[in-house]
Parts: C-alpha cells; structure tokens; sequence
C-alpha cells in the first residue's frame, strides 16, 4: 500500500512496487518475458498482460478465477510468456474485481534488433495513461453497487500519468507536462487504463497521426481528436512546431458518454511545454503566455465515434505486412451485448430503477465466474459443477434490439463457454442493446487479436450487411468500442488453446456480468498445436 495524494485527499492505494501508476514492462518483439508477482497486501491479487497473445501460454494470461486462481497474501506466481508478432504498446493491470484501478501500466514492446518503425525514428516515447482517480476506495464503490443492485459511483476526476491536472481543486501541482523540443517529432505511447470512461484527448493547435493501435501498425491519418476506450492502446505521432521556449498548449483527456447513465463529466488537463534542448529550469517560468486550449466533442458525440472507427485500417504493406484476415467463416456468431434490469431477488432490497436490480449480459447470461479457475477445470477435465458448455450462438429471443425492448429481459445467471475446435474460423457479431439504456461498450477478447470487418448503426441484417465488409484492411484489434444503439462484426481465427475471456472493459458493466468465455481445443497436429502443462507454482484456490 502506498500513500497518495490527489484532489486534496490522502488515500491508501495498492501499488505495484510503490509506484502510481505502476511502472513500463519494457520488451523487445520475440522476447521471453519473466515477471514474479509477490503478492503484499491483504487482498487477492492476478495480474493481465493486456493484449498480449499468450501463445500456448495460458496459464500466464491472469485473469482471476479464468486462467488462475488469485495470487493469495504472501504468496508469489511467476508469469512466463513469449511475446510474438507484435510491437508497439499494450498494457498490464490487475484482472480482479476493481484493483486495476491503481495497478495498471504500460507494455512497451520495441521492435525486434534492427528493425525499424514504419514510420521516422521519433526523437523521444512518452508512455501516456490515462485512468481515474477516485476519493472512495473503488471496493467499497463496487461491493455497495453490487449489493443494492443501484448504479455506482462516478470518479472524481481523470488522470494523465496519474494527474489529474490543473482543471481540478487542489491539483495545480498535480499536472502533467510535456516538454517538447521545437521541430521534433514525439511517439506518444497512449493507454486507456479508466475504469469505466471512454475518452477524448487532444492536444491544442496541435495534430496527432495515428500510427498504431493496440500493437498492430495502422495506416497512419492525422487527427485533432482521439478516442480511445478502456483496455485500447493507440500510439500517435506528435510533431513540435517551431515555437518559442516557455510556448504552452493544454492537452485534455474527456469523457465519450452516451446513453442515460451517470458519469464522471470533468477533464483532466496536461500541458505540452515548449523547451530548447539545454533549458532544463524552464518550468517555473513558464506561465507567461496564455495557453490554447483544445475543443473536444461533446461527451454523446456517437458520429465523431463512428468516423473515428472508420479511419482505423490496418497497415499491411510489403515490409510490414497484416496479418491475414479469415475470408471463409467456420463458426458464426450474434451475441448481444447490453445492460439490463433484473428483478429483485427475494429478501433482497434494490436500489436501481423501481425496485429493479441492474445487470448486464452477453446473448442475455450475466456471466459468473466459478470459485476456481475454469483453465484448470478444463485442462483436469474437471468441468462438472464449474462450467458447462451451453452458452448460445444467437440471442435466446431475437427482438428489435434498439426499439422498444420486450417485457421480459430478465437475465440468466451462470457460468457458459463457448466451445471452439483449433483453428476454427469465426466470425462474431456484437449487437449493442437497449434495455435499461443503450451505451458504448469496449469488448476486450484475451488470447487473440480480431479483425473489425464491419459495423453500423440500428440492428444488424445478417443478409445485406455482409456486402459492405471491409475484407482488405480492416484493423485488427483486442478491444472494440460496439457502438452505442448499434452493431460491429469481428473475424478471429481460433489458433491459440485455451480458456480465452472476453467483456466489457467497463468495469461496471463487467461486474453485472457483460463477460463470457472461449474454450479453444487443443489441435492434433502434435505439440506446437496444444495449450502448454501448468507451471507448477501456478497459484492453488
Ligand atoms: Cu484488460 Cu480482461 O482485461
């Protein structure tokens, strides 16, 4: 535990190595990573590589109670894992209830040995995360959401590396600045590690390139604006115009909010800071000039989200080739993705909408997780009582989805997987619905990266949809924003065995259960083809 400071109020945070946020897992592409993680403090703690593939690796993944139980007091687990075929940024955070709140930093992966960016060599990389600060402790937000079956609290304010930045009380001291060199260009290495906003960021007077998202190259369009949901990576390029010293320009960090549900409506600010080379002392000094302040969109703005999403193509040229988008689909799937209001168990009292309970579900499962971890269970064939393998390929009631919802959407509460031979082809359909209220939702799938070959507004029409699917360049990610009152398709090859999680990265809407999980089978063309043995200091329940 470490003693923070943030908008005028002291907090005991879980750190990882005292440090908020915690600190860069530097790698290099074909790297073997090695991290022990020594559990400290009274809570269960696992820890997720965000994004990275985890190749036969499963056991390494982290999500508790999916591929682990939980690292336990004074316990210690060692995560082994190869990162292959990706550079560029990705993530770590703690995958158990809220912790990752406080526990999260950047993964920087540099290319391989004398490999080059597609792009010039930039003269500096500036890890930049965002995330939320919170004056409550975030259990006690959670377990109180939970029990009165109400919405949760909002934080009190967004952070830029772990500041919430000059437009708050209490935080002038507390701000961000980056300090730039006239003419020279800066890889911003950006993540969204916020429990549960959507953001905006921008930069005042000054154009972002996009060159990068979520560890795979992108074709590289300048943008005043970015948005990025929680669990997505985006590296920019950021180019320093011939400014005076002491220049300043305030970059903001928003929400993206749609829908009826409350959120934190503040921003957090930094300040890009003009410097020449050998003026170090700059900073005290620097307030002389007034500063620029950037516009972001308005917090509903869905049409910036969609033309935003749309300029997103993969890179894919001779040197730095895509990887192959599936053309022929074994396996087709619409899970819809949405909130929901269950009624109130009995001897229970609820706080949400008229004595309702809120939940979320994926094709109408409130997924829960087991007291054990389904890898285990599955790779022991120790499945019974655990899981069971019924989780539905279509809605169990197909309905106008972004209409008028029908009466009964009372949710189901177990825990179902979705079974997957090696190698299958699918493809996936997210539907957004709106029950309790349409909303954004960044689904994350662990295990793979898949390629976003379609979206669109209203309900999707599984027979004139497909023709307009982008099967060339689509981007290939590990979370998608499903918009809000709409739908996005997703192509993933299945090459990768093991138990795979996929949710919402909304915190929130992740504990009403928006999650569900992948079981990916062992192939039988030998070794390469199947999930690795468990290590042995793998954490016991
Ligand atoms: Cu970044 Cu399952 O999480």
């Amino acid at each position: 535990m470490t003693n923070v400071t943030r908008l005028c109020t002291t907090k005991a945070l879980l750190t990882v190595n005292g440090q908020y946020p915690g600190p860069p897992v530097v790698a290099r592409e074909g790297d073997r990573v090695v991290i022990k993680v020594t559990n400290n403090v009274k809570n269960n703690i696992s820890i997720h590589w965000h994004g990275i593939r985890q190749l036969r690796s499963g056991w390494a993944d982290g999500p508790a109670y999916v591929t682990q139980c939980p690292i336990q007091t004074g316990q210690s687990y060692v995560y082994k894992f190869i990162v292959k075929r990706q550079r560029g940024t990705l993530w770590w955070h703690a995958h158990i209830s809220w912790l990752r709140a406080s526990i999260h930093g950047p993964i920087i992966i540099y290319p391989k040995k004398n490999a080059s960016y597609p792009f010039p060599r930039p003269h500096q990389e500036v890890p930049i995360v965002f995330g939320e600060w919170w004056n409550a402790d975030t259990e006690t937000v959670i377990n109180q959401a939970m029990q009165s079956g109400a919405q949760a609290n909002v934080s009190d304010a967004y952070t830029i590396n772990g500041l919430p930045g000059l437009m708050y009380n209490c935080s002038t001291n507390d701000t961000f600045r980056l300090k730039v060199n006239p003419g020279k260009t800066y890889l911003l290495r950006i993540v969204n590690a916020a429990l549960n906003s959507d953001l905006f960021f921008a930069i005042a007077n000054h154009t972002l390139t996009v060159v990068e998202a979520d560890a795979v190259y992108v074709k590289p369009f300048q943008t005043n604006v970015i948005l990025i949901t929680p669990g997505q990576t985006t590296n920019v390029l950021l180019t320093a115009m011939s400014q005076p010293p002491n220049a300043t320009f305030l970059m903001l960090a928003g929400p993206f909010a749609t829908g009826t549900a409350a959120f934190d409506n503040s921003t957090s600010a930094g300040i890009l800071e003009y410097v020449t080379s050998n003026a170090t002392a700059v900073n005290s000094s620097s307030s002389s000039l007034p500063m620029m302040k950037p516009t972001l969109p308005a917090p509903n703005d869905t049409s910036f989200a969609a033309n935003f999403s749309q300029k997103m193509r993969s890179l894919g040229n001779p040197k730095f080739p895509a990887a192959a988008v599936p053309q022929k689909m074994d396996k087709q799937f619409l899970f819809t993705v949405g909130l929901g209001l269950n009624p109130c168990p009995q001897g229970q009292t609820c706080q949400g909408p008229n004595g309702t309970k809120f939940a979320a579900s994926i094709n109408n499962i409130s997924f829960i997780l087991p007291t054990t971890a389904l890898l285990q269970a599955y790779y022991f064939n120790q499945s019974n009582g655990v899981y069971n393998t019924t989780f539905p390929d279509n809605p169990p009631f197909p309905f106008n989805y972004t209409g008028t919802p029908p009466n009964n959407t009372q949710t189901l509460n177990d825990t179902r997987v979705e079974v997957l031979p090696f190698n299958t082809s699918v493809q996936l359909v997210l539907q957004d619905t709106s029950i309790a209220t349409f909303e954004s939702h960044p689904l994350h799938l662990h295990g793979f990266n898949f390629f976003i070959v379609g979206q669109g507004m209203g309900n999707y029409n599984a027979s004139t949809d497909p023709s307009n699917f982008n099967l060339v360049d689509p981007p290939e990610r590990n979370t998608v924003g499903v918009p809000s009152g709409g739908w996005v398709a997703l192509r993933f090859l299945a090459d990768n065995p093991g138990v795979w999680f996929m949710h919402c990265h909304l915190e929130l809407h992740t504990s009403w259960g928006l999650k569900m999980a992948w079981v990916v089978l062992n192939g039988n063309g030998g070794r390469s083809q199947s999930l690795l043995p468990p290590p042995k200091d793998l954490p016991p329940c």
